[in-house]
C-alpha cells in the first residue's frame, strides 16, 4: 500500500490512530480502550485480586461512611454529582447511608454512555426507591460547565477509582481547574487517589497473570482492526508495564515481538514496527500527599480532608476552593 498522508478524518479516533502511530515514539491514547468489550475487560480488572484499588477504595468508604456523608451536609441539603458513575457498587455504600438517614440530598451520576447510566438508574430505583437520582450523560467537562449554575445548595462532586491516574500531571491539573471552576466556596469536590507503595504490588495489579490486564491493553489493536480495518496480529504484541517509583509513575506498553508491517485500510496506512518496538498506551499515575496538595494548589484547591485504608495504599481527598 502506497502512503498518501490522510490529512481528512472520519473521527477523532481515526485521527488520534493516525497521529500515534506515524510518531516516534509510537503512542495510542488509553481513553480508547473502552468500548463494550473493554468496559466489560475493566469490570473484570475490578474483580482480580491484584487490582488492589477498587477494594481499598471500596473499605475506605465502608469505614468512614458516617464520617464522608457528614463531611457532604450543607445547610439545604446537597446534590451529589458523580463523575464516571460506572456500576455504582462503590458509590452504592454511600448512597444506603444517606438514604437511611433520611438526607434532603439528589444524585446526580455523569457517564458518557447512556446505556451505563440506564443500568445504574434502573438498579438504584430497585434498590433505593426513595433516592432522588438525576442521570447526566455527556462528556464530565460538558456536564459540569451546564451544572456550575446548577440548583441553590452545596454540590458534591465525586471521583472515585484514581481515574485522575490516567492524565499526566499538566492534563490533570488542566482537569481539576475546569471543575474547580465549576465551584462555589461551599461546595466540595470527593476525589480517589492511587498512593506510592511497595513498586511490586503496582507491578503486579498492572500485570495479572491470567492475561486480563493484558487483553485490556490490546483492546486497542483490536479496535483499530474492527473499525478501522487495520490487520494487528494481536498475538505479535505483548503486553508490558513498568513502573517508575520516583516519579510514581506506572505505564503500559505493547511491543512489537518482531519486525513487521501492519495495514490500516481506513487511514490508508502502512505501518511498520521494528522488532520490539513499542506503543505506549496509558499512564497510571500513583500519589503521595505532597503531590496532590500540589496538584491541587496548581488548580486553585485545597486538601480539607483524607480518608485512607488500613494498609495505606488508596487515599480519598476532600478538596474545597482556595
Ligand atoms: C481506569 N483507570 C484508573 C485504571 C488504572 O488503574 O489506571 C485503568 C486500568 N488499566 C489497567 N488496569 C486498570
Amino acid at each position: 500500500m502506497k502512503n498518501s498522508v490522510k490529512t481528512t478524518f472520519a473521527s477523532a479516533f481515526e485521527e488520534d490512530v493516525s497521529k500515534g502511530l506515524t510518531t516516534f515514539p509510537k503512542y495510542l491514547y488509553s481513553k480508547y480502550i473502552y468500548d463494550k468489550k473493554g468496559d466489560k475487560l475493566f469490570q473484570d480488572i475490578m474483580a482480580l485480586p491484584e487490582y488492589y484499588l477498587t477494594n481499598c477504595e471500596y473499605n475506605i468508604l465502608e469505614k468512614h461512611t458516617a464520617e464522608i456523608a457528614d463531611a457532604f451536609l450543607g445547610p439545604d441539603g446537597f446534590d451529589l454529582i458523580e463523575l464516571g458513575a460506572g456500576d455504582g457498587k462503590k458509590t452504592k455504600v454511600l448512597l444506603r447511608h444517606l438514604v437511611a438517614q433520611n438526607t434532603n440530598f439528589s444524585y446526580l451520576p455523569v457517564d458518557i454512555s447512556l446505556n451505563v447510566l440506564e443500568e445504574l438508574n434502573a438498579s438504584l430505583k430497585e434498590e433505593l426507591p426513595e433516592l432522588q437520582i438525576k442521570i447526566q450523560q455527556g462528556t464530565y467537562l460538558k456536564t459540569l460547565e451546564n451544572l456550575s449554575n446548577y440548583g441553590f445548595r452545596k454540590k458534591v462532586i465525586m471521583m472515585l477509582g484514581s481515574n485522575i491516574g490516567n492524565l499526566l500531571h499538566k492534563d490533570a491539573i488542566i482537569f481539576l481547574k475546569n471543575i474547580a471552576g465549576a465551584m462555589n466556596a461551599e461546595d466540595m469536590l470527593f476525589m480517589g487517589f492511587d498512593q506510592k507503595k511497595n513498586p511490586q504490588t503496582i507491578l503486579d495489579a498492572y500485570n495479572d497473570p491470567t492475561g486480563v490486564t493484558e487483553a485490556f491493553n490490546k483492546n486497542l489493536l483490536v479496535r483499530i482492526n474492527t473499525e478501522l480495518n487495520g490487520n494487528f496480529d494481536i498475538d505479535n504484541f505483548l503486553h508490558w508495564e513498568t513502573y517508575d517509583p520516583e516519579t510514581g509513575t506506572a505505564r503500559s506498553f505493547l511491543v512489537s515481538k518482531i519486525d513487521q508491517k501492519v495495514i490500516i485500510e481506513n487511514l490508508n496506512l502502512e505501518v511498520h514496527f521494528e522488532a520490539w518496538e513499542t506503543i505506549h498506551t496509558e499512564i497510571s499515575q500513583k500519589y503521595d500527599d505532597s503531590v496532590v496538595n500540589w496538584l491541587a494548589q496548581e488548580a486553585g484547591l485545597k486538601v480539607v480532608r483524607t480518608f485512607t485504608d488500613s494498609k495505606k495504599y488508596y487515599k480519598n481527598y476532600i478538596f474545597k476552593v482556595l
